[in-house]
């Protein structure tokens, strides 16, 4: 079944977003992406990947932290990428590189590349038990992970969904390719662990749901 992103969005409002999003020198999709990838390739610098960005304060903020580190984002809702693509300019951010491709066209062009650190802030949890098979955290994601990361890299997943928590680290430990590092509960205090409190976090909090944060390594 296919998913429509950013339904709400009028055709023009769309065609103008694209048309905006792609004078960034920062968007990317499949037709420009080989010129980034040599430049990648090249470099010894820490590439690192955000998958569902949002509204993109989490990639900006890592972003700044590592300003030698290099960030890839991706998520097909259009009006997200705006919204990054504007604080990237009102921030003269340098290091973080976006589109609107989902992740499984992104992976087709980044499966070659190896990531430090990825980053899966509240997947969108899709509670009805007929639509999980639309979750993005499943095994055959978990399985394209693992050819992108190395055994340095971990890999960071947050959820406030009970099923979905158990699916994921079902899914994780199934695969038996990473383990878990480290699982953090309940009061989750976003600023200690390096992560910025997204939307999704803060809704979480106002819904006082319980949050579990995963990270992976090898
Ligand atoms: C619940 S929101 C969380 C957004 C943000 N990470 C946060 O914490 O506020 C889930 C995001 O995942 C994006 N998303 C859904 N399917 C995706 C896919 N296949 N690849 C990449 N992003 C996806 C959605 O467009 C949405 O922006």
């Amino acid at each position: 079944m296919s998913i429509s992103y950013g339904r709400k969005l009028s055709r023009n409002k769309k065609n103008f977003d694209s048309i905006e999003l792609k004078k960034s020198p920062f968007f990317f999709n499949q037709l420009n992406f080989k010129e980034l990838k040599t430049r990648l390739q090249g470099s010894s610098d820490l590439v690192n990947l955000e998958v569902g960005f949002g509204t993109g304060d989490n990639v900006i903020f890592q972003s700044e932290e590592r300003k030698k580190e290099i960030f890839l984002a991706c998520d097909p809702f259009l009006s997200g990428n705006v919204k990054l693509m504007k604080k990237i300019v009102f921030r003269s951010t340098r290091n973080v590189y976006f589109t609107n491709l989902d992740f499984t066209s992104l992976f087709e062009l980044i499966k070659d590349l190896i990531f430090n650190e990825i980053y899966i802030l509240f997947p969108d949890p899709w509670p009805k038990k007929k639509h999980n098979k639309r979750r993005l955290v499943n095994c055959e994601f978990i399985k394209k992970l693992e050819l992108i990361t190395s055994d340095n890299s971990k890999v960071f997943v947050i959820t406030d969904d009970k099923d979905y928590s158990d699916q994921i680290n079902k899914c994780f430990l199934d695969r038996k390719f990473f383990k878990l590092f480290e699982l953090k509960q309940r009061k989750i205090n976003f600023s200690k662990l390096n992560i910025f409190p997204t939307k999704y976090y803060n809704k979480a909090l106002t819904e006082k749901n319980e949050i579990n944060f995963f990270i992976y390594k090898k």
